[in-house]
């Protein structure tokens, strides 16, 4: 009898062929996410499950699950699966990271460029038909790039792509980590440094226990009132309704961001009515090849978690 699995979202076609081959499979349509009573209804006879970062795979989930020796997410953030009590449950959790560094380091900087030179506010004003309104000289400027530090906190996989894209625009790069570690491509500081110093502060750092809410307001009130944020690891990172009261006083001047408190964000949230922010619906991974990529580790990963192995990317 084939083992049974659980994917909360399709995937590509080859992906879901080779699934198929192996495992009894059922794809969840319709609504995302999953609503948790369908999930728990439906987690209960399989022997694994593949996930996206907006299904919560929380304790009343996996107690739901009679079966399941794996857990695959498609995503490198896994805070959205209480890794610990699976863990306890002997459940093998299989992510996708490495794959996705390019793109989301990409992203990073396009968010950033985007922000100090004020594209997309651009296209908004010509899109209103004001562009007349910002024609003179001095009406409509941005930030130059080169010669400014950028500050990275948590100088991972995705920070360090990020400090080398950077060091390519002429920045100085500092940066801050949990471990103290030394890089060719900037210098490490303290937490406190890197608020202080940086124009740009950007984020790479998973979301955890100890990175909830880290940057608030009396943390942004360090910054240079010039200074910007990006944000592409995950929202609540940042206490978001501090970040739009600092937005809205003028204590930073701007931010680009990918993710968010609570996704998705609608046209009430005040976020999209400030020129001075970017944003950008949780895109980091979403290109075409680091999207196949992705599908690919999550197929080896199941296969592996499936016989009690570690997948490939496995979260210990
Ligand atoms: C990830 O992989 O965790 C990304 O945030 C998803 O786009």
């Amino acid at each position: 009898m084939k083992k049974k699995i659980l994917l909360t979202r399709r995937l590509h076609e080859f992906a879901l062929k080779q699934l198929r081959k192996k495992f009894d499979v059922t794809i969840h349509s319709g609504k995302i996410p999953m609503p948790k009573n369908s999930l728990m209804s439906k987690i209960a006879k399989v022997d694994g499950l593949i996930c996206f970062p907006y299904d919560i795979i929380d304790k009343q989930v996996i107690d739901a699950a009679k079966n399941l020796k794996t857990i695959c997410t498609y995503s490198v953030g896994y805070d959205h699966i209480d890794i610990e009590y699976a863990k306890k449950k002997k459940i093998k959790i299989g992510y996708t990271p490495d794959v996705l560094t390019d793109a989301t380091a990409d992203l990073s900087i396009i968010l950033m460029l985007d922000l100090m030179r004020r594209v997309t506010e651009g296209d908004r004003i010509i899109r209103q038909g004001k562009w007349k309104e910002i024609y003179g000289a001095y009406d409509y400027v941005g930030t130059e790039i080169a010669g400014k530090t950028l500050g990275i906190l948590g100088m991972g996989r995705i920070g360090t792509q990020m400090a080398k894209r950077a060091k390519a625009f002429g920045m100085n790069v500092i940066f801050h980590n949990r471990k103290k570690k030394s890089s060719r491509l900037g210098k490490y500081c303290s937490y406190d440094q890197l608020l202080r110093q940086s124009d740009v502060l950007s984020i790479h750092v998973p979301y955890t226990k100890q990175t909830h809410e880290m940057i608030n307001l009396s943390k942004m009130k360090k910054m240079k009132k010039t200074s910007f944020i990006v944000n592409t690891a995950r929202g609540k990172i940042i206490k978001e309704s501090d970040l739009i009261f600092a937005l809205k006083k003028k204590i930073i001047a701007g931010a680009a961001l990918d993710v968010f408190k609570s996704e998705p964000i609608g046209k009430t949230n005040p976020l999209t009515k400030m020129n001075n922010v970017v944003l950008a619906p949780h895109i980091g991974s979403s290109t075409d090849e680091t999207r196949e990529k992705m599908a690919e580790i999550t197929v080896k990963n199941i296969k592996l978690g499936i016989e009690g192995k570690n997948p490939i990317y496995s979260v210990k």
